[in-house]
């Protein structure tokens, strides 16, 4: 595995074109397109490390896989009425099926949905408190305490989220907030500003690689059955109109970020983050996925074979 991973680093690092960096969040416009990290975690404990695995980079976007797994503990299937589970087609931060969909967002990894998800986990409670709880998740499935939020990030969020607070005042509009909007806005900022790197990100999702279960702590998170229907909204969603051409190229259930981060899960066997802030013309990291396209290529690892 460590030959693999070697191997992958030498060739991504060698692509001339990196993709751009997302520039709609400031904070994020500087960062240097050049690094690139990966790490496979596997459910026996053992994790295998290529390039900058130790850098911690913006998760953006891959928060949204833990906010919906705190969202189907606290509320069960009721989450559901508040948003959908269907691919989208539509990119990331659209806003116009929710029009037509009365502000129901299509699945909880395109924003609105995400600010749904959280809006639905705050229950009331401040901001503060409904982040201590995120924080205190991603420290659990990661086993790792000192994973923080990057506060700069989240400003910088906030200074031009003026597309996330159209949605949200949407959503509000048709009754789908039930929390002060800018409550909601600011913990949905900061979640996305969480600061990980590819080993912490790689150990987070080992739970999903086992039914689940972390086998590395032993500790159960979720149940199976919640595990693969996490699986399988990463698998049809967490690209968003680009997740047919990742479940194509990948073929494993895969969550982005524009801070260019992807976790991916290859179910039995391993969990895998990678990271390059290009990105495409998606938002989508650009050498990740073709980072990961070459993983699949020399493991074999697809859920759509064995
Ligand atoms: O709300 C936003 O636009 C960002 N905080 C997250 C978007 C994102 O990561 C899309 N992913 N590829």
């Amino acid at each position: 595995m460590q030959d693999i991973l070697n191997d992958i680093c030498k060739t991504i690092t060698a692509e001339p074109n990196k993709g751009k960096v997302a520039s709609y969040i400031p904070e994020l416009a500087c960062i240097d397109p050049e690094q690139f990290g990966i790490s496979v975690a596997l459910p026996d404990g053992q994790v295998f490390n290529a390039g900058s695995a130790h850098q911690l980079f913006s998760i953006q976007s891959i928060s949204k896989v833990f906010t919906l797994t705190i969202a189907l503990g606290k509320l069960g299937d009721a989450i559901w009425s508040r948003v959908g589970r269907e691919p989208s087609g539509d990119p990331f931060n659209s806003i116009v099926q929710l029009e037509h969909e009365s502000g129901k967002p299509r699945n909880p990894f395109i924003n609105a949905g995400a600010i749904a998800v959280t809006d639905a986990i705050m229950m009331g409670h401040k901001p503060r408190e409904t982040l201590g709880e995120i924080l205190q998740f991603v420290r659990f499935i990661a086993d790792d305490n000192s994973i923080g939020i990057d506060e700069k990030v989240a400003q910088s969020e906030k200074l031009t989220g003026d597309r996330n607070a159209s949605l949200a005042h949407f959503m509000a509009a048709f009754g789908n907030l039930k929390n002060p909007v800018e409550q909601v806005l600011g913990t949905y900022f900061h979640h996305c500003s969480i600061s990980m790197s590819c080993e912490q990100l790689a150990q987070a999702g080992l739970f999903l690689v086992s039914d689940g279960i972390n086998e590395s702590t032993g500790f159960r998170v979720v149940s199976a059955q919640r595990a693969r229907r996490i699986n399988s909204l990463m698998m049809m969603c967490g690209h968003y109109d680009g997740s047919g051409e990742f479940a194509y190229r990948v073929g494993l259930p895969g969550k982005s970020g524009v801070g260019g981060g992807i976790l991916a899960i290859a179910p039995g066997k391993a969990s895998i983050a990678v990271w390059s802030p290009g990105l495409d013309s998606i938002g989508n990291s650009k050498l990740g996925t073709q980072a990961l396209e070459l993983l699949v290529q020399k493991t074999g690892w697809s859920i759509f074979g064995h």
